[in-house]
């Protein structure tokens, strides 16, 4: 047994000393930043693996403002793979595999995929899987009683205007203008469909010149894989639709089962970005930076709805925990990022968590308000709220078990409610508009501190971070005191 002689701090406890500052404007400053050693990201802000909290709507809201969100595990592979195609197919040059119906298929037919998918127009192939016309909602709509197959409807082939594989981003923008269409169909050499680039595939990146994006013009995501064993087939699933990131998630990752995952997954997926976490101490980062992790997740107890510390005692105060990690990163000798997971209220919390040595912050509670997270708003008292829980709460842990069940026939089906030992709760908070609006108040802040912190960029504001430790006083201090609040 021993007792440590330092205090845990958090991140209330502490302040950072103002330094003399070059900067002279708060857009003078580079908010950019590395998620995993392969991937970097515009803001230093992650949406959490919470089934409260990231699902594909969030995730593309996070992606398009620089960010990016992690698809939640708490589904079957199917599901969560619906999602990451979902988040891909949101925006990005060209569409690779458009929907397309049978030339021989009837108007009902189409409307009903068109519906069904959310999609104004469709492809239309003839048996060989070739381009046999294109079909529009206008199409659909306009049509008379007595046409009832999509052959007459549609546009044919010969009144199509398409394109070959190598056209770039400018020269579709300008066929499409050029043309007044909406839609232009990519063949290759042989007339075979390719892809499709559509008006709005064009415009998308120039309304979000911020977004993180893949080599193919594609909205980034990350998706949160389990460590049992048979999770290698949702890592294998989701890597297939493009997933950008993996995170091995799991509320003690500094564990056995937790490194001999990682080492199968970088043995079976060697190209992958795998973020393993959480952890909250210099062996536990240590271990999970050795054992091949592209980033670490920190964060042992700190979340808003966790109640891991109280339930088993054990937990390392958020900025000590950063802090410690960062050291045993440095130990192990690789140059790999930190992400700090949970406790994030305001964006001070950020701006020290990413002073102390994290590369960007994963976020719950406070997105779990907002419009894109799962779920509808509930009105209490005249006041909108909506849903957050933690993922080892009682609802969130018997909802696991049901999906488990459902994908696995064999598992036991008689789990008791009461034989549950949760660690977080269920809550409720307010309704916070769309994400953007909160991230817009978060990187303000960030901007701000940098120049607070005489930084042009995070490690500037790491390399000149001196932070003081305050009392309870100096707390009281820091927050507005001794008004009353309109
Ligand atoms: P915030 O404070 O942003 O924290 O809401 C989000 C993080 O909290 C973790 N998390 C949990 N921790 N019990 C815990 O001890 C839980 O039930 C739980 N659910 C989520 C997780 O790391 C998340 O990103």
């Amino acid at each position: 047994m021993k007792i440590r002689p330092t205090k845990g701090l958090t991140f209330d406890d502490v302040l950072l000393v103002p330094r003399r500052s070059p900067i002279s404007s708060r857009q003078a400053v580079d908010t950019s930043t590395r998620l995993t050693t392969g991937i970097r990201l515009n803001i230093p802000v992650i949406s959490a693996n919470m089934d409260t909290v990231t699902e594909a709507p969030m995730a593309i809201a996070m992606a398009r403002a620089g960010g990016i969100g992690i698809l939640h595990r708490f589904n079957t592979i199917e599901q969560q793979v619906r999602q990451v195609n979902k988040v891909k197919r949101a925006q990005g040059f060209m569409v690779e595999t458009p929907y397309f119906i049978s030339v021989d298929a009837t108007l009902a037919e189409a409307r009903r995929m068109m519906d069904s998918l959310h999609v104004g127009g469709l492809i239309v192939v003839d048996g060989d899987r070739n381009l046999a016309g294109m079909l529009t909602n206008r199409d659909v709509q306009i049509a008379p009683e007595s046409i009832k197959w999509v052959r007459e409807a549609m546009t044919e082939r010969s009144k199509l205007v398409t394109a070959g594989p190598a056209i770039t981003p400018e020269e579709a923008q300008e066929l499409l203008y050029n043309n007044r269409i909406e839609k232009l169909p990519i063949l290759d050499a042989n007339g075979t469909l390719v892809g499709l680039v559509t008006a709005r595939d064009v415009i998308k990146p120039l309304k979000f010149p911020q977004a993180a994006q893949d080599e193919r013009g594609r909205l980034r995501v990350g998706a949160a894989i389990g460590v049992k064993d048979r999770e290698m087939a949702r890592a294998e699933a989701l890597l297939e639709a493009g997933a950008d990131v993996l995170v091995l998630d799991i509320a003690h990752g500094h564990a056995d089962h937790c490194i001999a995952m990682l080492g199968s997954l970088r043995r079976h997926f060697p190209q992958a970005q795998i973020i393993a976490g959480n952890v909250a101490s210099v062996d536990g980062a240590r271990e999970l930076a050795e054992a091949g992790a592209d980033a670490i997740k920190v964060g042992i107890g700190p979340g808003s709805i966790c109640t891991t510390r109280i339930v088993t005692g054990f937990g390392v105060p958020q900025l000590t925990a950063i802090l410690d990690s960062a050291e045993g990163v440095r130990l192990s000798g690789r140059d790999i990022p930190i992400i700090a997971d949970g406790g994030i209220k305001v964006a001070g919390d950020m701006v020290k968590a990413l002073a102390a040595g994290a590369e960007t912050v994963m976020i719950g509670s406070l997105f779990a308000g907002t419009e894109e997270s799962p779920g509808s708003p509930v009105i209490r008292d005249g006041q909108k709220f909506k849903v957050v829980r933690g993922m080892a709460s009682l609802g969130a842990t018997m909802g696991r078990r049901e999906a488990e069940r459902g994908e696995d026939e064999s598992a036991e089906d008689s789990e008791d409610w009461d034989k549950v030992v949760p660690e977080g709760v269920e809550a409720v908070v307010p309704y916070r508009g769309y994400v953007s609006e909160v991230l817009y108040q978060l990187v303000g802040g960030l901007r701000s501190g940098l120049s607070y912190g005489g930084a042009h960029d995070i490690k500037g504001l790491q390399d000149n971070a001196e932070f003081l430790e305050i009392t309870p006083a100096g707390v009281r201090e820091s927050g507005s005191h001794d008004v009353r609040k309109i």
